[in-house]
Formats: C-alpha cells, structure tokens, sequence
C-alpha cells in the first residue's frame, strides 16, 4: 500500500551535518537527477530530492527507471563542493552503491551484492541502482547529482528486465519505515563520501568484500559490443580492471555480466 513520507519522523532521525540538511520533498517531478542538475533550482552541496513519483525516471544507458508512487525511495543528492571533483571522482560511484549496501546490512538481517559499477543485489535480484550525472563549465566540473532508485514497498514488478528485480519487503517479508530507511541512507552516504578524501582504501575493500565478480569470467558489454574476459580487480580509482591472457585492460563504463 502507498504510504505518506512522513517529513517529522524523517527530521528526527536523520542525524547529518550536511547531506540531506537542505530536503526537498515533492509529490511528482519529471527526474529527480535532472532537477538537481538545473541550477536554479538548488545550489547547496548536500540538497537532496525526494520524490513520490517520477515521470522521466531514469538509468544507465537511457533505460527507464520505474517506481511506483509512495511505495520506494527515489531521490537525488547533489555534490558542489569540488573536493571531490578530482581523479578519485569515480569513486562516487562504488562509494552510493556502498552506501545503500551498508544501509540495507545496518538495518535489516540481508546480505548484499554489488555489481559494478554501482548495482546492490539481494539474493542475485535487482534492489537497487545509482545513476550519476554531472553538469560542466568548460572542462570544469561544477555540481554532480548522485541519483538513487531503491525498491523498499513495491512486490511487483512489470516489465522485462536484465537482472531481475526484488524490493527490500520481497526479501524481509515485512513492510518497512521509508523515513528511517532515508535518515540512514543519507548518514552513511555522508561517511562514506568522507572516506573518498580521508580513506578511499575502505571504499574499495568494502565494495570488494561485496562483488562476487572478482575473479570470474565475465561477458561486458560496452557500446553494443560484446567481450569475454576475467573480472581481474577494481582499481585504486574504482575503474574495472579485465584480465585475458596476461594483457590487463581497464574499463570506465559498461554493463558487467557472468559469462
Ligand atoms: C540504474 O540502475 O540504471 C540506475 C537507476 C537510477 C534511478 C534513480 S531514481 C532517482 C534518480 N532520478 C532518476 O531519474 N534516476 C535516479
């Protein structure tokens, strides 16, 4: 059943210094990325958006990213401090697929995958996806907007999807609190964006301990075509390393399956 967000209980329990701070609610927006990237709708690093309902909800490579209203969280954060704006800039990537991993592993008794770049899978389905989207002055960096789609309420799903999709009441059988589930998402997103800058090697270890990938023979797929090779390692900055023979290759977008 569709439930209200309730903005009190959501107040009380989200306990940040910066991330979620400045929190837009609304009902129905197109995306909540493409909000965040306008800049005059919100210039303040941190300002996250909610949203109940999207119409132009979206992901990776274009692909739609349907939620029906009231039942998950989809919702959008935007970065403007440039401290991240660096070579460690993909590591926003693996450190939003941590964070909603974590979240889920702090809350409830699941355990989580990741997929690179930034799926979280529960028992091999579909929970969640991160898609990032920056705006540029030039060659300059100036505001990334982190978007996330996670599926909380919703027991159904239609459509036809790569990986099959669950929702965190699938997998627990319970129906969950959204606001408390926001509240933490948003305190651990602000930790592990602090680990970029003081201590990216936990990012990577933690995103590791987490891909079931490594090491495997993986089929990846980057602008419609095809390759088969061994999901060698994740790199310092977060890039898929692929191993053939004994030649390395590193990959900087793409979408990762097992062959
Ligand atoms: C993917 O799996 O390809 C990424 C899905 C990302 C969906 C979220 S929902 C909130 C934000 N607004 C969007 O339009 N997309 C992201």
């Amino acid at each position: 059943m569709e439930s209200e967000f309730n903005l009190e209980i959501f107040d009380i329990k989200l306990d940040t210094d910066i991330i979620g701070r400045n929190f837009i609610y609304s009902e129905e927006v197109t995306s909540t990325n493409t909000l965040l990237l306008d800049k005059t709708i919100a210039n303040i690093h941190g300002t996250t958006l909610l949203a109940e309902k999207q119409s132009k909800g979206h992901g990776r490579k274009d692909r739609l990213w349907y939620s029906m209203k009231g039942m998950n969280l989809t919702y959008s954060v935007l970065l403007t401090n440039k401290k991240y704006f660096n070579k460690q800039f993909n590591l926003i990537n693996l450190a939003a697929g941590l964070t909603i991993a974590l979240s889920i592993e702090n809350l409830f008794p699941l355990k989580t995958e990741l997929k690179w770049p930034n799926d979280v899978l529960i028992n091999g389905k579909k929970v969640s996806g991160v898609l990032i989207e920056s705006a540029s002055k030039g060659e300059k960096l100036e505001r990334v907007v982190v978007g996330m789609g996670l599926n909380v309420n919703q027991t159904i799903f239609q459509g036809s999807f790569n990986i099959p999709p669950t929702s965190i009441k699938n997998e627990t059988g319970q129906t969950i609190e959204r606001e408390m589930l926001l509240a933490e998402l948003l305190i651990v997103f602000e930790e592990t964006l602090e680990n970029i800058i003081t201590n990216s090697k936990w990012i990577l270890k933690e995103w590791k301990q987490r891909c079931r990938m490594i090491g495997e023979k993986i089929s990846v797929t980057e602008d419609e075509k095809v390759k088969y090779r061994i999901f060698d390692d994740i790199d310092e900055n977060g890039f898929l390393l692929l191993r053939s023979n004994k030649k390395i290759e590193k990959i900087y977008s793409g979408d990762v399956s097992i062959a």
